[in-house]
């Protein structure tokens, strides 16, 4: 059975009847563009086909009910008040139907959902933000908010629901996940400019339209390590701004708005851990601007030689790689079909994301595995992707 049979299934036992609706969206990979997205810079993401299916259905009172298959956990709250939580996973739905509330008004009635999904959990694939996406889809699939299905409104329920991870949930991150999982299409990646809000697909497919496959390389460490982490990077990049402000003022407002050669001549000026950090986000962003222009001309080994750089950058300036993450990377570099290949997400744990030519992908992955237990390691899980559409409304089976 798969995720949306599954879910359709457990709701009917769960809540005596059929869902209304059934809403799903994917995890997502960052394959450019890394620390980028809260400096105002560039980001080049995708979806990949896994995903977090929500079946859901709308109650005659104000009570939202959810039930976690994966969990086998069940929490239940009012939609017009739900400040307090218990169990972490929890945190993400709640927030959710109150970033909602905040931002659009209040919901039309409570709703029934069982969630579900396949998105590794803990790996930066963003299983989190594809949660909330599919759970706010849900909501709009079922009319409990009133909002027009377009591109305009998919950036605001993007913002929506960055909020409800910022500040329900209490997770600083930026605009990236929720963006994808929001915005992905089918073989396509995905260029967001954080400053403003503009944002291109592009067609992720090699010079005979082929789709590469990409391949997530789950190191297996905890992640625990790197909320603390990422939240130190953040400031040690506010380090170097704050430089530049006291020089420019305040209306300098991104970090991304420094120039590499302000960088290289003022040197010797900055914070030595902050123009390390700000270098790498400052090349981050023109290894996006190469990547786009590579993914125009269907150039998917030098977008690939981009990715194998930027893990270098987070390796020696934004020190944000490990020695699983860079276990990897070494491994794939061995393994056919691999085009390039880097650290997703936050970094210091997690998975590596490579990109890698269709056919070879099944080697590819037991050549990484191979690899990575010659040197050493534990083994990795891999998962072989496919970029994948957005979030959306199936029919409910
Ligand atoms: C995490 C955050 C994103 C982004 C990446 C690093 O995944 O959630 O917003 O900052 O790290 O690029």
């Amino acid at each position: 059975m798969d995720l949306v049979d599954r879910a359709s299934a457990a709701y009917v036992e769960e809540y005596g009847g059929p869902p209304h609706r059934v809403a799903q969206a994917p995890g997502r990979v960052e394959l450019l563009g890394n620390h980028t997205d809260y400096n105002g810079g560039l980001v080049l993401s995708a979806g990949i086909d896994r995903h977090t299916v929500v079946a859901a259905g709308p109650r005659t009172d104000r009570l939202a009910c959810l039930f976690s298959l994966d969990l086998a956990a069940r929490d239940q709250f009012h939609v017009d008040h739900q400040a307090s939580f218990d169990a972490a996973w929890t945190r993400y739905p709640r927030g959710v139907v109150w970033a909602l509330r905040e931002r659009f008004g209040p919901l039309r009635s409570g709703f029934n959902a069982v969630i579900l999904g396949d998105v590794p959990q803990g790996a930066g694939l963003s299983s989190s933000a594809s949660l909330e996406a599919a759970l706010a889809w849900a909501c709009l699939g079922l009319g409990l908010i009133d909002l027009p299905i377009n591109d305009s409104t998919r950036m605001d329920l993007a913002r929506t629901l960055q909020r409800a991870e910022n500040v329900y949930v209490g997770v600083a991150c930026g605009l990236l996940d929720q963006f994808s999982t929001l915005f992905a299409a089918a073989d396509s990646a995905l260029m967001l400019d954080c400053a403003n809000g503009h944002w291109e697909r592009l067609p992720l497919v090699d010079d005979q339209g082929l789709a590469p496959a990409i391949v997530v390389c789950d190191s297996r460490t905890s992640r625990r390590l790197a909320d603390g982490m990422y939240n130190r990077r953040r400031t040690e990049c506010e380090t170097v701004l704050d430089h530049y402000r006291q020089l420019r003022g305040n209306s300098l407002r991104w970090l991304r708005d420094l120039r590499l050669e302000d960088l290289e001549r003022d040197w010797l000026a900055l914070d030595p851990v902050g123009r390390r950090r700000a270098r790498h986000v400052l090349t981050e962003n023109q290894r996006v601007e190469a990547g786009r222009d590579a993914l125009q001309r269907a150039d998917l080994k030098t977008f690939g030689r981009l990715m194998s750089e930027s893990h270098e950058s987070s390796r020696l300036d934004f020190e944000n790689s490990s020695e699983g993450l860079d276990r990897l990377i070494e491994a794939a570099r061995e393994a056919p079909g691999f085009l390039g290949g880097k650290l997703s997400g936050a970094g210091w744990a997690g998975c590596t994301v490579n990109l890698v030519q269709a056919a070879a992908a099944a080697d590819f992955a037991s050549a990484v595995r191979d690899g990575v237990l010659r040197r050493g390691g534990p083994e990795p899980r891999l998962y072989v992707c496919r970029p994948a559409p957005g979030a959306g409304i199936l029919e409910p089976r």
